[in-house]
């Protein structure tokens, strides 16, 4: 029975580039979808960037543009990422729309309406200068169980202590610098308590639906403990997202409208009469509890909660259908680790883009995946052999091998029928192959993968057997020849159909060379005869290791381009999630790589004695110095800080801090033989770094 399914992955933060974490998800839906329609079914895939929340606006703020501007710009890259990977939505929509505020207007009211809503005040710091509530995550301080210094709001990354920001000692707004005050405010909250028993038969329901995995399920069950906490779901301007309907300055938080923006996603699809067959009433037929249809989610281990909790329970409460499976996986690490910006493994898709094939990245996620929560693990030697071993070497070549003679002998026409005395062997090859729709089913495509390199196996041990290119010599020998490349070939065939949903890309140019469109796996079960096949042309190269190591180094710059052009390096760049996150982000995150000793041992810093300060004439930026530097003799250094000493005289005689190995740099005015270090953001707000009596000129500083 043909089933009709609405597929979404988690909508990306819009404040983030797209990253080879986000792609694990993307390609495991992606190769869903495909799958689903090959066996037959129709599906709907939405997605969409999730544009909301305080993290988006300050950082838009900072870059002096509108939320508006930055969400678009990152949007069209999101986009542009995906469909490069040969992740194909049927539309990617923003949570920052009309269609989601009405949406999310219309499940709040029916909440309200349903008492399942609640306000009541609450205690949170507040940042007296810039006057906003802060998420936990906008709150550094000395953490109170280890001392540490700057750790965040909720926990500390040193010690792992988990605390109230309340109890941070000494602590500060990461927006402003202030002291953050206690401040009361009313804020408004969905009664998840009304909806434990039903929560709890659902996810039972769903377990032996296979629509939840177990050990979701039992994580979830945990919870349930203690009783369900009703759900804090507004926050206080200034926000960037929805104003709660007839309450001025307050906002629906991100998560409130996150998941709504897949069901608003789908509804823009309904209406805009792009896709054949869907039209506006197919949206509300969709949205009713007795529909028929399913809606499936594909998220990450980290958003569990939102989507198993507090997604169904206001779904219910509104009177509206629920999830029919919500499909969790594991997170990507690389070469064993997580994913670490200093050491190049925190790669951007579109950095992947520029070296390596879509293509290959998805076969070795693929090849990775099953249906458990289990991370995985990017090992970068084992991509590049199983790639080539698996993808090069036991697939594109069985076509590359035999397509010539093809050409040669028999102009490109494959046989009419089979070879006798390869007797049921294409059927049987057919029919093995035939479980990897259900392993694609349930997410099993490490399993999928197995079972088909396991027949290119077969494949390639018969062609080795039956050595075309020594029966091409041989004239006596044209027919049986002919057998032998139309069962090759055919062998190629049935695998690429079977691999079309890892390898869309490849698959399409070998269907091409193939001269055949098949639309499903059941034309995978009658082999291509008596079919005038094109040329071969390359289809696939294989993996250079050089390009590996390529996309590894440019990805340790310590400051990747961030999404749009005047967000630069910032020195004190903000955290970017949100309050109730539970993690932190290393998705969107934008703060410079951390460095290691051995790097910040590369600067020579020193101690300089002045010895002659003076104004640089033509200049209006510039002092010159003279610097005592002890053992390293005197130093010339131009320094841009005029505006803010207007005696420079004045600063003969006392210690400043330089960089001593910089570069020397010639300039209009003469050499510079070094960097003086200063405090401050520039212009009169520029404080030159002293060392107390006793520091000797020429002093290392360390
Ligand atoms: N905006 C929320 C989701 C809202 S859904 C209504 C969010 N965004 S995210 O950009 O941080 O993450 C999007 C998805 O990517 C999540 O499912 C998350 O688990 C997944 N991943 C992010 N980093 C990942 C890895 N390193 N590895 C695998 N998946 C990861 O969460
Ligand atoms: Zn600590």
């Amino acid at each position: 029975m043909p089933r009709e399914i609405l597929v979404t992955s988690a909508l990306p933060y819009a404040n983030g580039r797209i990253h080879l974490g986000h792609m694990v998800e993307h390609t495991q839906s992606d190769i869903w979808v495909r799958a689903m329609r090959m066996a037959g079914h129709t599906v709907h895939y939405v997605c969409a960037d999730d544009a909301h929340g305080t993290s988006i606006m300050l950082r838009a703020e900072r870059e002096g543009i509108t939320p508006e501007a930055l969400i678009e710009g990152v949007w069209k890259e999101h986009i542009a990422d995906l469909r490069d990977f040969g992740v194909v939505y049927d539309h990617y929509s923003s949570t920052h729309t009309e269609a989601n505020r009405e949406l999310t207007y219309r499940i709040w009211q029916a909440l309200e309406k349903n008492g399942h809503v609640e306000s009541k005040p609450v205690k949170q710091l507040f940042d007296p200068e810039r006057q906003m509530f802060l998420p936990d995550r906008f709150i550094k301080g000395e953490c109170p169980v280890c001392h540490s210094k700057d750790q965040y709001g909720d926990a500390c990354e040193v010690c792992g202590s988990t605390y109230n920001p309340i109890d941070l000692i000494d602590p500060y707004s990461v927006v402003s610098g202030a002291k953050p005050i206690e401040k009361e405010s009313l804020h408004f909250f969905v009664k998840l308590a009304d909806f434990e028993s039903l929560l709890k038969t659902w996810l039972e329901e769903r377990r032996h639906a296979g629509g939840l995995q177990s050990e979701v399920v039992n994580k979830l069950k945990e919870w349930f403990a203690d009783g369900l906490r009703s759900w804090d779901v507004s926050r206080d301007a200034p926000y960037f997202g929805f104003e709660i309907p007839g309450q001025p300055d307050k906002y629906f938080y991100v998560w409130v409208d996150a998941p709504v923006g897949y069901l608003a996603a789908f509804k823009e699809l309904c209406d805009s009469g792009g896709k054949p067959g869907l039209t506006a009433a197919d949206f509300d037929r969709f949205l009713d509890t007795g529909s028929g249809t399913e809606m499936v989610h594909f998220i990450g281990k980290d958003i569990i909660y939102f989507h198993t909790l507090f997604w169904p329970a206001m779904l219910h409460g509104a009177g509206l259908r629920m999830p029919t499976q919500v499909n969790v996986h594991g997170f990507l690490t690389v070469d064993g680790a997580k994913m670490s910006k200093s050491r190049g493994t925190f790669v951007n898709a579109r950095t992947y883009l520029e070296h390596l094939d879509p293509d290959w990245l998805r076969y070795y996620l693929a090849s990775m995946l099953g249906p458990t929560l289990t991370d995985i693990d990017l090992d970068l030697k084992a991509f590049e052999e199983r790639v080539n071993s698996h993808l090069v070497g036991k697939w594109v070549n069985i076509a590359s091998r035999c397509a010539g003679f093809l050409h040669k002998f028999f102009d490109g026409k494959l046989a009419a029928t089979l070879p006798e005395t390869a007797h049921g062997r294409y059927d049987a090859a057919a029919a093995k192959l035939e479980a990897c729709a259900a392993l694609y089913e349930s997410r099993d495509y490490a399993a999928a993968m197995r079972l088909i390199i396991e027949v290119a196996d077969e494949a390639n041990a018969y062609v080795a057997d039956h050595a075309p290119w020594v029966m091409a010599k041989d004239e006596s020998r044209r027919d049986e020849l002919h057998g032998v490349l139309t069962l090759a070939l055919n062998y190629f065939r049935l695998l690429t159909i079977w691999l079309a949903p890892v390898v869309p890309t490849t698959a399409a140019r070998a269907f091409e060379f193939l001269d055949d469109t098949p639309a499903d796996f059941a034309a995978a079960l009658r082999p291509l005869l008596g079919h005038a096949i094109n040329p071969f042309k390359a289809l696939a190269t294989r993996i250079d290791p050089k390009s590996i190591e390529a996309m590894i180094e440019v990805s340790k710059e310590s400051l990747q381009p961030s999404v749009s052009a005047s967000s630069s390096a910032h020195p004190n760049p903000l955290p970017q999630a949100e309050a109730g996150d539970q993690r932190a982000q290393t998705a969107t995150s934008t703060s410079p790589a951390t460095v290691s000793i051995d790097d910040f041992a590369k600067l020579d810093l020193r101690i300089g004695k002045v010895r002659v300060c003076e104004a640089v004439e033509g200049s209006d930026k510039l002092l010159r110095f003279e610097l005592d530097a002890g053992e390293l003799g005197t130093r010339q250094i131009f320094s841009g800080i005029k505006s803010a000493y207007a005696e420079p005289a004045k600063l003969v005689g006392r210690n400043v801090v330089f960089i001593a190995n910089l570069a020397p740099r010639k300039m209009r005015f003469g050499v510079s033989e070094g960097m003086i270090l200063s405090a401050g953001t520039g212009g009169n707000d520029l404080f030159l770094l002293d060392a107390d009596q006793g520091a000797g000129a020429g002093a290392p500083v360390r």
